[in-house]
C-alpha cells in the first residue's frame, strides 16, 4: 500500500469515529474512569479501603498544618507537614498513572516554608494544594466511590437454588401488581393469595441482608412493614378499593422504595460503570 493511501485511510477512520461521537453528542456523556491499578487498594483485592484512608489522612493533615502554622507551633507543624508530604507522595506510588497529577513543587515549597518557619506563606500554599486535590476529585472522586465502594448485589447467590436476585425482584413486583389488578377488578381472593406469596418472597429477601449486615442486623420485613401488611390484608377483606390502593402504596414505599433509594441506585450506578458498553453497542443504540 502506498503511503498516501495509508494516511488517507487513517484520516477516514478518525473522521468516522469523530462523526459517531459528534452525531450522538446529545445522548453521550463522557466520563473519565480511574486507572485499573486503583483496584488493588479496594475490596476485594485489599482487605481495607487503603486509598480512601490515605485521603482521610491528607484532609486531617492539611487541617493540622493550617492550625499549627496559625499558632506558630514549629514542632507540631513539622510533624504534620512530614505526614502530609508522605501521604501526598503516596498517591503516585499507589497509582503510578496519577503521579503526573501531583504538584510536587508545591509540596516541597510547603515543606520548606514549614522548616524555615515562614508561617505566613503556608496558608496560601495550602490553598494551592487544595486546588490540586480538587482538580483530581472533580474527575474521579464520585466514579471511584461508585465503582469500588457501592455494594454489589449481582453476586448474591443465597436467594434460592435457581433464582437470581433480579428474578426474585421481578417476582416481587409481579405480586405487587397482581394485588393491584385483582383489587381493582373485584377479585379479593386472588389479591390475598398474591399477598401471601409476596410475604413469603419478602421473608426470603430478608435472609439475604445478613450477608452484608452482619453486625448491624437488618430486620426485614420488620414490625412496621408487617403491621402495614396486616392492614392491607384486612382492607382486602373488608375495605374499599381506595383503601386497598392506599395500603398497598404505603407497603410499596416502606418495603421496596426505601431500600431502592439506599441500595438499588448505587447498584445501578456501579453496573453502569463496571459493565461498560462497548463501541458496538453504543453504535447500535
Ligand atoms: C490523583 C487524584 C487525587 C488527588 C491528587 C487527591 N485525591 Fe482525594 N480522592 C481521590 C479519589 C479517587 C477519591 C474517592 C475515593 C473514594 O471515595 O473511595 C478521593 C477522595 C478523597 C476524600 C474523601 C472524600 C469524602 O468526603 O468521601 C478526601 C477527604 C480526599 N480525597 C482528600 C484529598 C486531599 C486533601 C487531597 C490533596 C492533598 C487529595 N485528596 C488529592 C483522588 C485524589
Ligand atoms: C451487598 C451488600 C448488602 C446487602 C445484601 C444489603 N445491604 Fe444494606 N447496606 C449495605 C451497605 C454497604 C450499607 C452502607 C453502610 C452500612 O450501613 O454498613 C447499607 C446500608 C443500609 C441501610 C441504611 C443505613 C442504615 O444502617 O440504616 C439500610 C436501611 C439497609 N442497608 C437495609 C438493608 C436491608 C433491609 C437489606 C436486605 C433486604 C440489605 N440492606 C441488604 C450493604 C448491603
Ligand atoms: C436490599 C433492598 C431491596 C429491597 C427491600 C427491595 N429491593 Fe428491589 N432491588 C434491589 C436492588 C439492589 C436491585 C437491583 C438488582 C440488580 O439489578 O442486580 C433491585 C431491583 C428491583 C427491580 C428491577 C429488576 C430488574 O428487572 O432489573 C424490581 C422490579 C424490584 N427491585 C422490585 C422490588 C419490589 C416490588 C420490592 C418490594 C416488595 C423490592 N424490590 C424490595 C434492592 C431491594
Amino acid at each position: 500500500m502506498r503511503w498516501t493511501n495509508f494516511i488517507l485511510i487513517q484520516f477516514l477512520l478518525i473522521a468516522v469515529a469523530g462523526g459517531i461521537v459528534y452525531f450522538h453528542k446529545d445522548q453521550l456523556t463522557l466520563v473519565k474512569t480511574p486507572p485499573a491499578s486503583l483496584a488493588q487498594w479496594y475490596k476485594p483485592d485489599n482487605e481495607r479501603q487503603v486509598w480512601l484512608h490515605n485521603m482521610f489522612n491528607l484532609r486531617r493533615e492539611m487541617q493540622a498544618v493550617k492550625l499549627y502554622a496559625e499558632n506558630k507551633d514549629a514542632g507540631r507543624l513539622e510533624k504534620w507537614m512530614t505526614r502530609l508530604s508522605e501521604h501526598y507522595l503516596k498517591i503516585g506510588e499507589m497509582v503510578p498513572e496519577w503521579e503526573k497529577k501531583l504538584d510536587k513543587g508545591l509540596i516541597a515549597d510547603l515543606q520548606s516554608h514549614a522548616s524555615n518557619n515562614r508561617y505566613q506563606d503556608i496558608a496560601q500554599a495550602l490553598d494551592g494544594l487544595n486546588e490540586n486535590c480538587n482538580s483530581c476529585h472533580a474527575d474521579y472522586r464520585a466514579i471511584t466511590a461508585t465503582m469500588y465502594r457501592a455494594p454489589d448485589f449481582a453476586s448474591i447467590e443465597d436467594i434460592g437454588p435457581t433464582l437470581t436476585y433480579r428474578d426474585h425482584m421481578k417476582n416481587l413486583i409481579e405480586q405487587v401488581n397482581q394485588i393491584k389488578i385483582a383489587s381493582g377488578d373485584g377479585m379479593p381472593e386472588v389479591a390475598l393469595t398474591s399477598l401471601s406469596e409476596l410475604k413469603e418472597g419478602m421473608n426470603t429477601l430478608g435472609k439475604t441482608c445478613t450477608g452484608c449486615h452482619e453486625k448491624d442486623k437488618k430486620d426485614y420485613p420488620g414490625d412496621a412493614i408487617n403491621s402495614t401488611i396486616a392492614s392491607l390484608e384486612e382492607s382486602l377483606k373488608t375495605g374499599t378499593i381506595k383503601d386497598q390502593g392506599r395500603e398497598l402504596g404505603t407497603l410499596a414505599v416502606m418495603a421496596c422504595a426505601r431500600c431502592h433509594a439506599t441500595h438499588r441506585l448505587p447498584a445501578d450506578a456501579r453496573k453502569l460503570f463496571t459493565d461498560r458498553q462497548g463501541w458496538q453497542e453504543l453504535i447500535k443504540h
